[in-house]
């Protein structure tokens, strides 16, 4: 999709799985593109890539980089993961829900027209109709859910109050050829990482879990439509989006029907798989078909088939930096 206008984006939290496809992406739709993060500019990152150091907890930084590149679209990743989070539930606090904060002031002070979120399917707690509509009670069990909520809620307020033009998509747990960050879904690219790597994996996480996944293209994809798509074709900032839902079990049979000699088992560690039994087994994605036409790509077998030579790539390049 070639962009009509050539806009300047800044990423948050660009060093992440996410961040790097995302850029990637919008660098190859025209767009110019300022990575940032808390880390040095990661080695995987285009060396004509623009980089900048901001922390999202530090308003100063943002109103001085804000100031310094002037932003038309922000694109803002920058957060601790669930699984991450609740470990450091403090830090959680801080870096999704003020940052997230901050982010929004700067895109007021600074007049930045578009602010697209990330949030995800922790913002979900245990209980709800399957598959889950967008707009039910949001009672999530998590730190990392409690600031999602509440970076959608402070969103769709500045969106009111000031014209930000706020957008968000709930991700189900994202799978790709990257080492993951600390989410309660990350047994599910380890399956594959693991599997390669070592031939075994033990997922920490009952054979029967079930929760909304996605092949990372597809999400970067959505991420990407709902930014370039005219405000007036949408009726709410925040959408669910939805690929496929399979069972810990299915996921490696998938990757065991690929690659027969690995064998993955199950070991499931009780605080993780508390957070999975709190979330929902599937997600109602029909707004967001509806009002910017957003589909899915990739189902689970068509994922493992594109997801194994990049896997291979990873494993290739862990052995050779160690
Ligand atoms: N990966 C998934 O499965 C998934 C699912 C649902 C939602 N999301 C959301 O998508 C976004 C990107 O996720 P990801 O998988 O790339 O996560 P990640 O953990 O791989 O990347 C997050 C990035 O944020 C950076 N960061 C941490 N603290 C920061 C700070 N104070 N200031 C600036 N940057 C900071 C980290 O250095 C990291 O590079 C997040 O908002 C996440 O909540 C991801």
């Amino acid at each position: 999709m070639i962009p009509t206008h050539r806009m300047k984006i800044l990423v948050t939290g660009a060093g992440g799985q996410v961040g790097l496809d995302l850029i990637r992406r919008l660098r190859g739709q025209g767009h110019e593109v300022h990575g940032s993060d808390v880390i040095e500019r990661p080695a995987g990152a285009d060396s004509d890539l623009p980089w900048h150091r901001l922390d999202v907890t530090d308003p100063a930084m943002i109103d001085a980089l804000l100031g310094e590149i002037k932003p038309e679209w922000i694109f803002h990743l920058a957060a601790l993961l669930s699984a991450r989070g609740e470990t450091r539930p403090q830090l959680a606090y801080a870096v999704n829900q003020t940052g997230t904060f901050n982010i929004l002031e700067g895109c007021r002070a600074h007049g930045v027209e578009r602010l697209l979120f990330t949030s995800t399917i922790a913002v979900f707690g245990p209980g709800l109709p399957s598959p889950v509509p967008d707009e039910v009670p949001l009672l999530p069990t998590t730190m990392y859910g409690i600031t999602k909520v509440s970076g959608e809620l402070l969103g769709a307020y500045y969106h009111r109050r000031y014209g930000v033009d706020f957008r968000a998509v709930r991700f189900p747990g994202l799978i790709s050829a990257t080492l993951p960050g600390g989410g309660t879904s990350d047994y599910a690219p380890l399956m594959y990482i693991e599997g390669l790597r070592s031939g075994s994996y033990e997922a920490f996480c009952r054979p029967d879990t079930r929760i909304p996944m996605m092949y990372m293209p597809d999400g970067i994809r959505a991420l990407a439509e709902l930014a370039a798509c005219p405000r007036e074709q949408l009726s709410r900032s925040v959408y669910n989006i939805a690929a496929f839902s399979p069972t810990a079990q299915e996921i490696a049979d998938s990757v065991m029907q690929a690659l027969p000699e690995v064998s993955i088992t199950f070991a499931p560690d009780p605080a993780r798989q508390a957070i999975l039994d709190s979330w929902p087994d599937a997600l109602d994605d029909s707004l967001a078909r509806a009002d910017w036409g957003w589909s899915p790509e990739y189902d689970l077998d068509q994922m493992t088939a594109a997801l194994l030579p990049e896997v291979k790539a990873l494993v290739r390049e862990i052995a050779t930096a160690t």
